[in-house]
């Protein structure tokens, strides 16, 4: 899921139509919400015959989706990096540079293999993770010229945003996210940022151990999606 900027906006929960994927509409808090105020928003909500959900939502912003009648859909770990310096960085024979155009069609591939039908994106979908935040860096590993996995990070004021990480299944375990998170952070820190956020699903305990081994410490909260039965 990403981590969307909070802007701050007069209507407290921004609707965001999704054109694809298993999520019609997703619900973004841009502030602290009220219940009177979330019931309000559900009288925006354009028909969709996919899911109504919410952005990961912290425990304190749950309250009036809860009394409202959403359930929660996905529990997600929020991890934190403080951009310190690794100590043990190897060269995993990837080469990284930034995300072309015409990488598209084997990034959607890595991430169709990578992701359940919830989670997975499509062009639109990647698109977003890229405007999700005011800047970004869109990264490509490959391996004898062949697009191996990839990453987008986004930054919003002094904080950084690991949006999107996926390696082919087929070359995991070769330090390849390693090097596409190295470079992430190392583009965090020269524009000055303060720490990097990553959520994952608690059920994706590959990835949790992953973002330890990388540098990554769970906060003490987890997140939240929720979904509003229709
Ligand atoms: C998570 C993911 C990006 C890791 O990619 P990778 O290129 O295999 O990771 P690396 O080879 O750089 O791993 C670095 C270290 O992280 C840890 N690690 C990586 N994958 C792990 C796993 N599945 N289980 C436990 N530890 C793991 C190990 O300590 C590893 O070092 P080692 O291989 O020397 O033991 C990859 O498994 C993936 O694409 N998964 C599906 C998509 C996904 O879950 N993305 C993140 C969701 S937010």
């Amino acid at each position: 899921m990403l981590l969307e900027q909070r802007l701050r906006s007069r209507r407290g929960v921004r609707i965001v139509e999704r054109p694809s994927g298993p999520f019609g509409v997703q619900l973004i808090p841009t502030r602290r919400v009220t219940a009177p105020e979330v019931r309000h928003a559900l009288t925006r909500v354009p028909p969709t015959d996919r899911a109504v959900v919410t952005s990961a939502l912290t425990p304190s912003e749950s309250g009036p989706f809860l009394e409202n009648g959403f359930v929660e859909r996905e529990r997600l770990h929020l991890l934190r990096h403080d951009l310190s310096p690794a100590s043990d960085v190897r060269d995993a024979g990837a080469s990284i540079r930034r995300g072309r155009r015409s990488d598209l069609p084997a990034v959607l591939d890595i991430d169709a293999a990578s992701f359940d039908s919830f989670w997975r994106l499509d062009a639109a979908g990647i698109a977003g993770a890229r405007r999700a935040t005011p800047r970004h860096r869109y990264g490509v590993a490959t391996t004898d010229g062949v697009v191996t996995g990839y990453s987008i990070v986004g930054r919003a004021d002094t904080v950084a945003f690991l949006q999107r990480l996926a390696v082919h299944p087929d070359q995991r375990r070769m330090g390849t996210a390693r090097e596409l998170v190295e470079d992430g952070l190392s583009w965090a820190r020269q524009h000055e940022c303060r720490y990097m956020l990553v959520n994952t699903q608690v059920s994706n305990r590959g990835a949790f151990d992953f973002y330890e081994a990388v540098g990554f410490r769970a906060e003490p909260h987890q997140l939240t999606v929720y979904e509003w039965p229709t």
